[in-house]
Formats: C-alpha cells, structure tokens, sequence
C-alpha cells in the first residue's frame, strides 16, 4: 500500500508548496516591504540536486503534489530544469506553478514542455495605473504572461485576486467578465496579517461572503467543483465555464482539511503559513544524510505541525511576510 503522512491531527499530507527564493521583481504593499534588503543568500538556497532529493523523500512518503512558489519563482534562473526533475519524480502526478506573471511570457512554452500543467496568477487589478500603485510593476507584462500561458496550453490558469477595501472591490465584476472572456478561473483572496506589510493591509480586509452575496445579485451561482488541491471553495457562474474560488482564511478558515507544508528556498520546512513552527533539513542534505535518515527527519517534521492558524486570535503574532513562505 502506498505510504501516507499524516500529522498529529490525523491530516494526509499530500501536497508541498516549494518556495524556490524568497526575492520578487515586484513589492505588492500587503506583502514585501517596498525598501527590504534582507534576502537570503544563493548560497542559502538549496540547490536542484538537493531539492529533487528531498522532494523525492516526501514523495516516497505519499506526497503527489508540487507547487513552485516564491518570492517569484521565476527570478530563479534555469526554472525548467527544476520542473524536469520534479515532474519525473515517482509518485508527483500534479506539478505546478504560482507566479506573478511578470517574466512568464518569455519562459511559458519551457516550463510547460517542463512538465508544468497549471498555473496560478497573482492579479489584483486591470487598471494599469492601480497595478502600478499595488506592486510597482507593469500590468502589460501580466497580461501578455497570461496570453502567453494560455498559448502554452496551461490549464487551467487560475487569477489569484486579493480583494481590498477601497483599493480594488470595485472590479471584483470587471474580474468576473475579463475571466469569463478568456476562460480563465478565478478566486478572490482575503488579506492575511501577515507580517508588518500584511497587517498594514487588514486596514482593507474585506469578509469575502459579502462579495459573493454582492455576485448572487448580478450572476447566479452555482455549487462548483475545479480540480487542485487548495483550500478554494467553488462557485460556477450559470451559463458560462467560470468557476470562482473563495479563499476565505479569516472569515471562515478551513485548517481542519490542510493537506499541505512548505519549503522555504533555504531548505527550512515551514508547517503551517501562520504559525512559526519549523524544521530545517539544510543541516542535513549537506551532511551526508541518508535516505533513511531523511525520511525519518520528514516524519519527525510533520509531527510538528499545528492545527491551525490563529490570524483572528493573534493577529500580530506572525512576522514572516508572504515572500518568505511562499503563499
Ligand atoms: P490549487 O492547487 O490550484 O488549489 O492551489 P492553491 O490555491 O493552493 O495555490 P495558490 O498558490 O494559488 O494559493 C493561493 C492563495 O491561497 C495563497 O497565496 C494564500 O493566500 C492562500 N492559501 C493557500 N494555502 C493556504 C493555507 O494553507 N493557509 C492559508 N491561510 N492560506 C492559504
Ligand atoms: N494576504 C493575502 N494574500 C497575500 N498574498 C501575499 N501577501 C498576502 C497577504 N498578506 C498573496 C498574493 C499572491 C500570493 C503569492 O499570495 O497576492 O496571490
Ligand atoms: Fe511578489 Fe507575490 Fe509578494 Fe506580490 S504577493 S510582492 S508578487 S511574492
């Protein structure tokens, strides 16, 4: 029988969320400090030869999924050869990649020859002059990215929207028609008080059952199902392909069916993204360890796993920012 992990409240672990560097082209204000310096080091960061290794022991242990995140994953160069070697590990049916889009137009067609299926996409706004004020970027680079994946044959392409008080809640419909259009999925995203940009952002938290209440009024919607292995909760708009997930950690948080850990780029294994417990495995993929030795160390790393995030409770107990876990 295939092997399983599972963490102290009986939860599978099936899927990892592989942060492959902390730094990104862009400074979102809800997430990276506009003048933060304080990166890790190339020399910190695991290498492919160490990542497939240890992607391999989770494998071996009943984890299917891989997601590649960041920072910006694809700041990290030579991206695709990572994406090879995962996507042949034994056992990893379901490969993909998060990303702000900015650098993907020129990289689509290698990371989906790669073995990259889907991907989910950071996008808060159409309005270029608003992109430009949320993450100092280029809305063009975005969107020609998104074209380019959808040329690719990337499916499905999922738009990640954090909805914000003031700041973008007026184009949660615009959203709606722009997916609709190009036939992509979307999911609306509630602010997470996560570090000091974070927190700075809950000024515009919105509870995202008054937006689907605000969409009931204009679309009729529907009980939706969309493949991933996420905690977005489904509604399919009647008469067209749009599903929209709801990502609701705040409102209504779904920890009971985590399913997921993260791996910061340095090889530091973060359990739960609102909590700080944590397991470095760099110590030991460069100290001779054994296979045995790291599916022990994998074990003993889920076993530290909490239940659950506190970001009600707490909310000024976290201080990683969102670049440094990875989403
Ligand atoms: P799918 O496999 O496509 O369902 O992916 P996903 O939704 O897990 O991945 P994605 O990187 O698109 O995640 C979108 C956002 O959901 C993240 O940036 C977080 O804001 C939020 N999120 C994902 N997983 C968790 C989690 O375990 N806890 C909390 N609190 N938020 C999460
Ligand atoms: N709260 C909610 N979502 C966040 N993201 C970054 N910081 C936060 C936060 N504090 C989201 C981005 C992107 C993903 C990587 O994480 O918008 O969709
Ligand atoms: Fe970069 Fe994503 Fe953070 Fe924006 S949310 S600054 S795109 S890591």
């Amino acid at each position: 029988m295939q092997p399983k992990l599972i963490d102290p409240f009986n939860r599978t672990i099936e899927y990892i969320r592989l942060s492959v560097t902390d730094r990104c082209d862009l400074r979102c204000f809800y997430c990276l400090p506009e003048d933060y310096r304080d990166f890790t080091e190339p020399e910190e960061w695991l290498t492919f030869e160490e990542i497939e290794r240890l992607i391999g022991a989770f494998a071996a242990l009943g984890v299917r999924r891989v997601r590649i995140t960041g920072g910006e994953p694809l700041v990290r160069r030579n991206l695709p050869d990572l994406a090879t070697r995962l996507s042949q590990l034994p056992g990893i049916d379901d490969l993909s990649l998060s990303s702000n889009a900015v650098n993907l137009a020129r990289q689509a067609k290698a990371l989906k020859a790669a073995g990259i299926s889907r991907i989910n996409v950071s996008l808060d706004t159409l309005h270029a002059d608003r992109f430009r004020k949320i993450t100092k970027g280029r809305l063009d680079r975005v969107l020609d990215g998104l074209m380019a994946a959808k040329a690719a044959g990337f499916a499905p392409i999922k738009i990640n929207m954090v909805v914000m008080k003031d700041i973008n809640d007026d184009e949660v419909e615009d959203m709606v028609e722009f997916c609709i259009e190009n036939d992509f999925t979307l999911r609306f995203i509630e602010t997470m008080p996560m570090g000091e940009t974070g927190r700075n952002a809950t000024d515009h938290y919105i509870d995202l059952q008054t937006v689907k209440q605000r969409l009931g009024e204009r679309y009729e919607l529907l009980p939706g199902v969309m493949p991933g292995g996420g905690p977005a909760r489904y509604a399919q708009v009647a008469g067209t392909e749009l599903r929209i997930g709801f990502i609701t950690p705040l409102s209504q948080h779904f920890c009971e069916t985590c399913n997921r850990v993260r791996l910061a780029a340095d090889g530091r294994l973060h359990l739960c993204l609102g909590q700080e417990h944590s397991f470095d495995f760099r110590p030991l993929l460069r100290s001779g360890a054994t296979d045995t030795d790291l599916r022990d160390a994998v074990i003993e790393a889920i076993a530290l796993k909490p239940e659950r995030h506190e970001f009600n409770e707490k909310p000024r107990q976290v201080v990683r920012f969102m670049a440094k876990t990875g989403g």
